[in-house]
């Protein structure tokens, strides 16, 4: 794929390298890319899908929302692209107000909803040319801009096949085609990943990344999954029940769980006092304890040799750094994958929809 991107590499969106480039900082690269003020919406039955959410999303990175269903990630999206309209509040892409120039903003954008939306009966190209209509490619530039993004996500030699046709993870990377065929500055993601299989998921991965990396495309996804958020983020906002709990790169977040646990199996019971210097026990049983500790890999050198000196035999010793789950279940007081509320169902709908297209 590398040799390929190099053709569309200078003219994609006008957008100077962020990561690995030399160039200087732009105005636009200094400004917030999207900034959230109390961003509120109410739908008709009095549901506060999005409850006074501020965030900024710093030109350049890749930005994830992460939360359960029913948190009001999609809201958020969908108030971005402006498909419906906040409630309260402020939105604004690269200084735009969504309220007041819709029209700037989405020229601004190219958004992968969570739902499919590629028409499964007609090709991947003519979805494609649909695309590049609807966000004004000119004429002359269409069929080398469709090109450049079927080759982008590796789609060229089925893009004369019917949609209806293709597997989730294709219909996954045409979407991404559709979004980034008018060269957005602001690529907005809705769950890119919901429903693929893991060899899929990795390839859509390396595909943001590489969008992002290689023309310095802000992205912004969401996603429930702590895993992606981790893998994919710059930085992270997790979302519950329509507020922002809590905001960083994902290892700060994850430092403010408080330090690594580690868990010994012994050979006999646990001794009844641990220093504290060494770190905090916060659970024994008969033959298991697990302490926390600033820095875990530092602590077992000195827990080995205080065990040892105690006469205390081990048998194993893990060490288990905090996840984004850790940390969602400090600021949110439950998992992420707790309690689905009955009336979201969007997620689980959208993997059938992945199914039925498939067979
Ligand atoms: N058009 C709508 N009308 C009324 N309520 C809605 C509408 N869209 C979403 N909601 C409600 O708003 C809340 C937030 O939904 P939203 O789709 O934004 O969450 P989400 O975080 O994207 O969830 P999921 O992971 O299931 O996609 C939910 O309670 C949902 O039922
Ligand atoms: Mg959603």
């Amino acid at each position: 794929m590398g040799l390929r991107m190099i053709s569309v590499r200078n003219e994609y969106c006008g957008i100077v390298e962020k990561k690995g480039g030399e160039k200087a900082q732009s105005q636009d690269e200094i400004a917030a890319a999207i900034e959230s003020e109390n961003l509120t919406k109410i739908y008709h039955d009095d549901i506060r899908a999005v409850d006074g959410t501020s965030f900024s999303v710093r030109s350049g990175e890749i930005f994830g929302l992460l939360g359960p269903n029913g948190a009001g990630k999609s809201t958020t999206i969908k108030m971005l692209v402006t498909l419906t309209k906040p409630t309260s509040g402020r939105l604004r892409v690269f200084g735009v107000d969504v309220s007041t120039s819709p029209e700037a903003v989405r020229a601004m954008m190219g958004y992968v909803p969570q739902s499919l939306s590629a028409d499964g009966d007609l090709s991947g190209y003519e979805n494609l040319l649909i695309f590049a209509k609807l966000s004004y490619v000119s004429k002359k530039d269409r069929a080398e801009r469709i090109s450049q993004a079927l080759q982008y996500v590796e789609l060229s030699d089925r893009a004369d096949d019917l949609v209806k046709y293709y597997s989730g993870g294709m219909m996954r990377r045409l979407e991404i085609a559709q979004a980034i065929v008018n060269r957005p500055r602001v690529l907005l993601m809705d769950e890119p990943t919901i429903g693929l299989d893991p060899a899929s998921r990795t390839q859509v991965w390396r595909i943001i990344k590489q969008l992002n990396h290689e023309f310095g495309t802000t992205i912004l996804i969401t996603t429930h999954d702590m895993n992606e958020a981790d893998v994919l983020s710059d930085r992270i906002a997790i979302m519950s029940v329509g507020k922002i709990v809590a905001t960083g790169t994902p290892a700060d977040l994850k430092r403010t769980v408080g330090g690594d646990i580690i868990t010994l199996q012994l050979l006999s019971e646990p001794p009844t006092i641990i220093p504290i210097e060494i770190g905090k026990v916060i659970q024994t049983s008969d033959h298991t304890i697990q302490i926390l500790t600033e820095d875990g890999e530092e602590a077992i050198p000195l827990i080995t040799d205080y065990l040892r000196g105690q006469q205390v035999k081990i048998e194993s010793i893990s060490i288990n750094k905090p996840s984004l789950d850790d940390v969602f279940m400090k600021y949110a007081k439950r998992r992420l994958d707790e309690e689905v509320p009955l009336h979201t169902t969007g997620a689980i709908r959208d993997r059938r929809n992945i199914v039925r297209h498939k067979a």
